[in-house]
């Protein structure tokens, strides 16, 4: 049933690390073969010679920075000739917190181009034919910090928010043409990526997700749409978006503190 609706190639743009290997892992449990999205190669060909060797799935790597233009015509490349039935947009964390105004307006860019050029890309490119299809998914990671302006990560905050918004009105357009869309909407999950940024893991107040578990969570609730907040976050969620907006900004900005000090 799962492999009849997303099968049989998913497409996993952030596909070596932290939730992406656990998506990765559980697409190929249930037979699904995939075409993982990385920029280093050695984590990427690692996952993929582990799934292959347990020989159930087909595996296709492309080392990829998605970020640079020629991204959209390197993934259609990679996945000629096969048909993408799930595509999973995981990439998109910051590698460093700093004021907006302190980083170049080329690394802001470059966080534009993941956050939002990329997943609009590649949304719009499969989106299309799993439309004519008419069988498919969509999944689009986001953050809690998408639920208000985020200080220091202004532009990662501000593209979960399009983030999520694309993911509902592409839930709505393509409702009746059987492909599921989700905006799956992380808070602090324990991956490597966040290792490398020396996050604080062991706050009471912010216990991280476990990689699996957001997979689970991310494919128990990809059926029904269109936004699901992981961990049981949903009331946290409510909180951010009815907030009066400056006691919702001033709570992101506490909650940052607590996390990178
Ligand atoms: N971890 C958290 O606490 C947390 C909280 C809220 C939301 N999220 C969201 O969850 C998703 C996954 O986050 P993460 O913590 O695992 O970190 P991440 O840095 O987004 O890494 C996830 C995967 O994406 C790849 N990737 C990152 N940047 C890329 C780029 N420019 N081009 C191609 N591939 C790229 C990584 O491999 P390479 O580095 O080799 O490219 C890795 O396979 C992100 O969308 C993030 O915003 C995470």
């Amino acid at each position: 049933m799962f492999a009849e609706q997303y099968g049989p190639w998913a497409l996993i743009a952030g596909g070596s690390e932290g939730v992406g290997e656990s998506f990765a892992l559980k697409l190929a449990a249930q037979g699904i073969n995939l075409v993982l999205v990385a920029r280093k190669a050695e984590p990427l060909e690692a996952l993929a010679g582990q799934i292959r060797k347990a020989g159930a799935v087909q595996v296709r790597t492309l080392v990829q920075d998605l970020t640079e233009s020629d991204m959209l015509e390197r993934v259609k490349a990679a996945t000629a000739g096969i048909n993408v039935g799930l595509m999973i947009y995981n990439a998109g964390s910051v590698s460093h917190f700093s004021p907006f105004l302190d980083d170049t307006v080329d690394e802001t860019m470059r966080m534009v181009r993941l956050g939002v050029v990329a997943p609009t890309m590649l949304a719009h490119h499969f989106g299309d034919a799993m439309r004519r299809r008419e069988r498919g998914g969509i999944i689009l990671v986001g953050s809690m910090a998408g639920y208000a302006g985020a200080p220091d990560e202004i532009v990662y905050s501000a593209g979960k928010a399009y983030s999520r918004t694309l993911a509902e009105g592409l839930w709505y357009e393509l409702k009746p043409h059987n492909v599921h869309v989700l905006g799956l909407i992380m808070g602090l999950t324990r991956t490597p990526a966040m290792d490398r940024l020396g996050l604080n893991m062991n706050n009471p107040e912010f216990p991280p997700d476990e990689p699996d578990a957001v997979a689970d969570e991310g494919f128990a609730h990809l059926a029904e749409g269109p936004i699901w907040n992981v961990g049981g976050k949903a009331e946290a969620a409510r909180f951010m978006s009815s907030a009066p907006r400056a006691e919702a900004v001033g709570f992101m900005a506490k909650g940052a503190k607590d996390l990178h000090g």
